[in-house]
């Protein structure tokens, strides 16, 4: 069941929204296994990479292209570091409708194209930034029948903020703290609302990249929050705090949550942990860490931050040379 038909009561849907699904939601909320003991918490990995176009993006995504379809949008247009586009492309083609996205030239991960022109997106590349395919995608929704489905959509907030209510579910309790990268803040927003309806408020970190516009994390490669003005209410309202964190301390987490629990995430994913190695937290505490995108979304990384591969001959006496008894 996806998230608008189990959480249909929460959200802006009714009897004439379609049940527009992929089998988002429902992912792992895993036990850290190693890092819990280091940071001194009961730390936890919600792990969005497991939704079906491998991002938290199809939360959001199920629930703003159902709405647009309702609200009878020919099509649906996005600008995207490229899981917004994977995920947006996929669910038009659920639905059958046409999807436009829009990347910054060169600048993301070829799977996550992949994924779009598979399920047959039109995908444009524009000569320019992230943050400028923005703002074209504006205007674009604005004079066209084509509906926007970025973040700025508040629809995508709706079905993002159920994660806030899973992750309560799952553990049976509220968490202390959860940690999320903080790209265009439309995530860290919608785990604010969930958590504000459910009238609870753990302590929120919200982590961002200390070179935004250059960061090996591609995904949140963001030099102008869309959600800032948002993000900074939340700050003044103790609701949230920022965290920012350098690219190299993102790589050492990103190897940890793999090499150590066995998650394969994207480097985006892991600033949340970069950043609880940063702040004091209290000892014995709940900690959830929101790993939002699947490694396999950008094995380039991988190939950047591990060793290579060794070429042995198909000899047991090659392989022990190089593996040991
Ligand atoms: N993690 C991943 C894997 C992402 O793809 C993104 C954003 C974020 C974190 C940041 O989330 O923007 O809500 O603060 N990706 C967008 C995209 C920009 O186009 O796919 P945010």
């Amino acid at each position: 069941m996806g998230v608008i038909e189990r959480y249909r009561d929460r959200l802006p849907v009714g009897p004439s929204t379609p049940s527009l699904t992929l089998g988002e939601g429902g992912t792992p909320l895993l036990r850290s296994e190693r890092l819990s003991a280091r940071l001194g918490v009961e730390l936890f990995f919600k792990f969005e990479g497991a939704n079906p176009t491998g991002s938290f993006k199809d939360r959001g995504m199920a629930v703003a292209v159902a709405k647009a379809i309702e609200d009878g949008a020919q099509g649906i247009v996005c600008a995207s570091t490229g899981n917004t586009a994977a995920s947006a492309a996929a669910y038009a083609a659920r639905a059958g409708v046409p999807a436009v996205v829009l990347h910054p030239a060169g600048a993301i991960a070829a799977a996550k194209q992949a994924q779009a022109r598979a399920v047959g997106a039109r995908v444009l590349e524009v000569r320019g930034s992230f943050d400028e395919a923005l703002r074209s995608c504006q205007q674009l929704a604005g004079r066209s029948s084509y509906a926007l489905v970025n973040s700025l959509n508040p629809n995508r907030i709706e079905g993002q903020k159920t994660a806030a209510f899973e992750v309560i579910e799952q553990l049976g309790r509220v968490p202390d703290v959860l940690a999320l990268p903080y790209g265009g803040g439309g995530n860290t927003c919608a785990y604010a609302q969930g958590f504000a309806e459910e009238d609870v408020q753990p302590r929120l970190i919200a982590a961002q990249a200390a070179e935004r516009a250059v960061t090996l994390a591609s995904a949140i490669r963001i030099s102008e929050p869309a959600h800032l003005g948002e993000v900074e209410e939340l700050i003044a309202a103790g609701r949230v705090e920022v965290v920012t964190v350098p690219d190299d301390a993102i790589t050492d987490a990103w190897l940890e949550i793999a090499s150590r629990e066995g998650i394969f995430c994207e480097p985006s994913s892991a600033v949340g942990l970069a950043a609880l190695a940063q702040v004091e937290l209290e000892p014995a505490s709940t900690v959830v860490c929101v790993l939002t995108g699947h490694g396999l979304k950008d094995t380039a990384a991988v190939d950047v931050l591990t060793p290579a591969t060794t070429v042995v001959d198909a000899s047991v006496e090659a392989i022990l040379a190089e593996v040991g008894r």
